[in-house]
């Protein structure tokens, strides 16, 4: 056996533990920030729809995928499939998922640092009475200087290596279970609010009604990344949490749910954020600085505007730290196992590693800002490349490697639990990972990237 003792891992305590990371992990600025933002700058319900049909064609199975990868092997991505297709390739595909941890922890933690700014702003009394436009002028101004974006960015970082060397268990387990909740009623609350502000009914209708004329292969692709992106598929955060998910989970159930309420929250954003998008008018098509020009703007229109504002960003702020640990924790699975190297030692030089990373990241409107690779800065191409292409090619990969490469006894055995469960959906899943999610990723690639015309 290679370098590292199965009774050593963590593993998660009970089935809500389970969904609460698995979960935590894929609801986050993903839903909040970057859902409406990407859905603004591609049609709105049009987007909406093709996302819909993606996750659940697509999106779903590919997680169902990475879960028996990562239980069945028990280890890290690129061990799992060096241990399940010994002296093949196919540890690549991990691999890539490693690399892709990288450029996501980097403009994600970020943007997390942003979040910071924004409790800072709240407590300081900072957004009281700006209109939409000096509101968008502050966060420009804020996110072109040169100090305060990185210095958050490593305050999150930080904080994120600090869980992620204490384990698994008791920090995200117990955290995520009391704050993912409490995320969800103020969401609420603020889709209440949006939905009541002047002219909101606008806001929905670009939201809910698709205009199937503005589905285009940029649309399609742009939908499938940010699934992807999303439900946190397609770079082994899965595989990872999986290899923590003890043998009686039944892995579909968990895979249906969490995309479920990732789902779910990324509607109920959308349902905050577009009414007052239009009745503040705002462009939907404002790019990464739309969350946060619009919900400050919420909450002025709010009684006890401040506290709703403060909560709001806090648990914000902790959604995103429940994603950038599971995003840390492949480095860190990766760095142990792959390399021997001790928790704590891993945990350094992931951190260390990503602070060059991270701080060009959060930059990339300040001192970086002339740093262009095919004319995109750091922070874009790090956003773009990850969720377009990395993301689905690795999921791409997955599905293939498990529909074709691996005994489909062994995947029924792991999805039923060694034949404990009913798996009566086992032929359509299979049919799926074989044909339909591969060809439809490689068609939308093909044609998203101009390669083909349809
Ligand atoms: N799914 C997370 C979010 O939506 C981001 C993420 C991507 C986390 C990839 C892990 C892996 O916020």
């Amino acid at each position: 056996m290679s370098g590292f003792d199965f009774n050593k891992r963590d593993s998660f305590g009970s089935r809500l533990g389970v969904i609460a990371a698995a979960a935590g992990s894929a609801v986050g600025l993903g839903n909040i920030w970057r859902f409406p933002y990407i859905l603004g700058e591609n049609g709105g319900g049009a987007f909406l729809l093709v996302y819909l049909i993606i996750i659940f064609s697509i999106g779903i199975p590919v997680m169902m995928s990475e879960l028996v990868i990562g239980r069945r092997a028990q280890r890290n991505p690129v061990g799992a499939f060096q241990l399940l297709a010994p002296r093949k390739p196919w540890f690549l595909v991990g691999l890539m998922g490693v690399v892709a941890a990288f450029m996501i922890l980097a403009f994600y933690t970020a943007v997390a640092g942003w979040t910071l700014e924004y409790i800072y702003q709240t407590l300081i009394g900072g957004f009281r009475g700006k209109s939409s436009e000096e509101l968008s002028a502050m966060f420009d101004t804020f996110r072109t200087g040169s100090l305060r974006p990185a210095l958050w960015f490593v305050i999150f970082m930080l904080a994120t290596s600090g869980i992620v060397l204490g384990g698994v268990r008791k920090g995200i387990e117990k955290s995520t279970k009391i704050m993912m909740p409490m995320l969800f009623v103020i969401l609420i609350i603020m889709c209440v609010k949006s939905l009541t502000l002047p002219g909101a009914g606008k806001g929905l209708a670009f939201l809910l009604q698709p205009d199937f004329s503005k589905i285009t292969g940029t649309t399609i692709l742009m939908a499938l990344g940010q699934a992807f992106f999303s439900l946190s598929i397609g770079m082994g955060t899965l595989i990872t949490y999986g290899s923590y998910i003890q043998k009686s989970n039944n892995l579909a159930n968990t895979a249906v749910q969490v995309s479920m309420i990732d789902l779910f929250v990324a509607v109920l954003a959308g349902v905050a954020i577009f009414p007052a998008v239009f009745a503040f008018g705002i462009s939907p098509s404002s790019g990464e600085a739309l969350t946060f020009i619009v919900l400050p703007g919420i909450f002025q229109q709010m009684t006890g505007g401040m506290i709703f504002a403060l909560m709001f960003f806090v648990l914000l702020a902790v959604a995103a730290l429940t994603s950038t640990i599971s995003v840390l924790e492949v480095i860190v699975a990766y760095f142990t196992e792959q390399l021997n190297l001790s928790r704590l030692a891993a945990v350094i030089l992931g951190t260390i590693s990503m602070f060059i990373l991270g701080i060009s990241a959060s930059l990339s409107w300040g001192l970086m800002s002339d740093v262009k690779i095919f004319g995109m800065n750091i922070f874009t191409l790090f956003n773009n490349s990850t969720a377009n292409i990395l993301l689905p090619l690795g999921g791409l990969l997955i599905v293939v490697f498990l529909g074709w490469f691996f005994p489909s006894k062994h995947v029924r055995d792991e999805l039923s639990n060694e034949g404990a469960l009913k798996v009566r959906y086992y032929t359509v899943y299979r049919l799926v990972i074989r044909f339909l999610a591969p060809v439809a990723i490689a068609l939308v690639f093909l044609h998203g990237l101009g390669l083909i015309k349809f």
